[in-house]
């Protein structure tokens, strides 16, 4: 457009931009590449019940506005979302392909959610019923003046799980053209600005939308949260839900100085850091235990996180740093490691102090900001396989 953006617009931009939603716990696990594929399959799933039908929500503006230019350039809008000469491409369509295609999804076997329809209904209700200058307002700074950021988030998730580049076509599409969408309805918004009391009404409006899309978001993430759990819960309380042929029973013993499977390893000699920890090669459904080993002299670094801990002293001494307790330790003793709580391991002896140590991060892990990749200090020296 090229056209100076006025005050009003500055900050109704600004509110967009600092809007809570940022922050909500879907798109930051997102950024962070805490999505699954399959998380992603679900997020996508119930996401698609508002894709397909996203131009009613333009027609609903359409429905609003007196001034026929103004449903002449939404209807532009309209046309370019319905794939413009070619039906087959109307975006609703590209959107179903990539589910079909990308993620492997049934079309037909989708179950839109209770929280999914109310917020398509909820959101419907105020493009058409808020008024007219509100209407316009949603439309250009809540729905398509965001696109193009929450897309970006999006794909890189979605990029991150390994999908190419060609199969989210669908949003790179969208990233360049909405925030032009989003322009020409922005100044239609500001045509009402003679209105009484109109900035407010618009900003009102404006962080009611986002809210509803804020909250979709905040109940997609706990849905994913509990798909994790219950697929647990299945097998722990239904013995015909578990199978044992998940594991290979020649391998459930582990000699411990055979483990060979190194999962963390740093060197600070300022901070006098140096250890490893190497991880026992069995997978179950909560435990994950550990061998930690500190050579003389050293201790692990001051850490927290999600997962509760049980040390067992193998071989050597040293002290256990647990909040401001300093415990010490000796072979077969035993020490708890609550969660969350701050705690270091020293070695005070003249041998190398070996720890074996059982977590429950086959649990913690299921929940984003847990991974061992957000706790370690060297996130370089953290195994892929996490
Ligand atoms: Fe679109
Ligand atoms: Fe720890």
């Amino acid at each position: 457009m090229g056209k100076t953006k006025n005050t009003s617009q500055i900050a109704l931009n600004t509110l967009k931009e600092k809007h809570q939603i940022w922050h909500n716990p879907l798109l930051i696990s997102c950024k962070n590449g805490l999505l699954t594929k399959e998380d992603f399959s679900y997020l996508f799933s119930q996401y698609y019940f508002y894709s397909k039908n996203f131009t009613k929500l333009i027609s609903a503006g359409m429905i609003n506005f007196d001034d026929d230019k103004h449903r002449a350039k939404l209807s532009q809008n309209l046309w370019e979302e319905s794939g413009e000469k070619d039906i087959e491409l109307r975006h609703s369509e590209l959107f179903r392909k990539f589910l079909i295609n990308e993620l492997g999804i049934d079309i037909t076997s989708i179950l839109f959610e209770e929280y999914t329809l109310y917020f398509f209904k909820q959101y419907l209700d105020l493009c058409l019923y808020s008024g007219t200058a509100e209407s316009a307002a949603i439309l250009s700074f809540a729905t398509e003046g965001i696109i193009s950021k929450l897309y970006t988030i999006f794909k890189q998730g979605l990029l991150n799980v390994g999908i190419k580049e060609t199969g989210v076509e669908f949003f790179t599409q969208h990233i360049i053209c909405d925030d032009d969408h989003a322009l020409t309805l922005e100044e239609i918004a500001l045509s009402y600005q003679h209105e009484e009391n109109w900035f407010n009404r618009c900003k009102n409006a404006i962080i009611k939308a986002l809210d509803l899309r804020d909250i979709f978001f905040t109940h997609i993430h706990k849905t994913l949260q509990l798909k994790k759990l219950n697929q647990l819960v299945e097998r722990a309380s239904t013995p015909a839900n578990f199978n044992i042929e998940k594991y290979d029973l020649k391998k459930l013993k582990n000699p411990v100085n055979e483990t060979n499977n190194k999962l963390y390893f740093n060197e600070n000699l300022t901070e006098n850091i140096k250890f490893t920890v190497d991880r026992i090669p069995i997978s179950p459904d909560i435990l994950d235990p550990r061998i930690l080993c500190i050579p003389p002299g050293f201790n692990n670094e001051f850490h927290r996180h999600a997962h509760e801990t049980i040390f067992f002293v193998i071989e050597g001494i040293g002290r256990v740093i647990i909040d401001n307790e300093s415990i010490p330790i000796k072979p077969l003793d035993t020490v708890f490691v609550p969660r969350w709580v701050q705690h270091q391991t020293i070695n005070t002896g003249k041998t190398e102090l070996k720890i074996f140590a059982v977590t429950d991060y086959n649990f913690t892990k299921r929940f984003p900001k847990n991974t061992e990749q957000i706790y370690r200090l060297n996130k370089e020296n953290v195994a892929i396989k996490t």
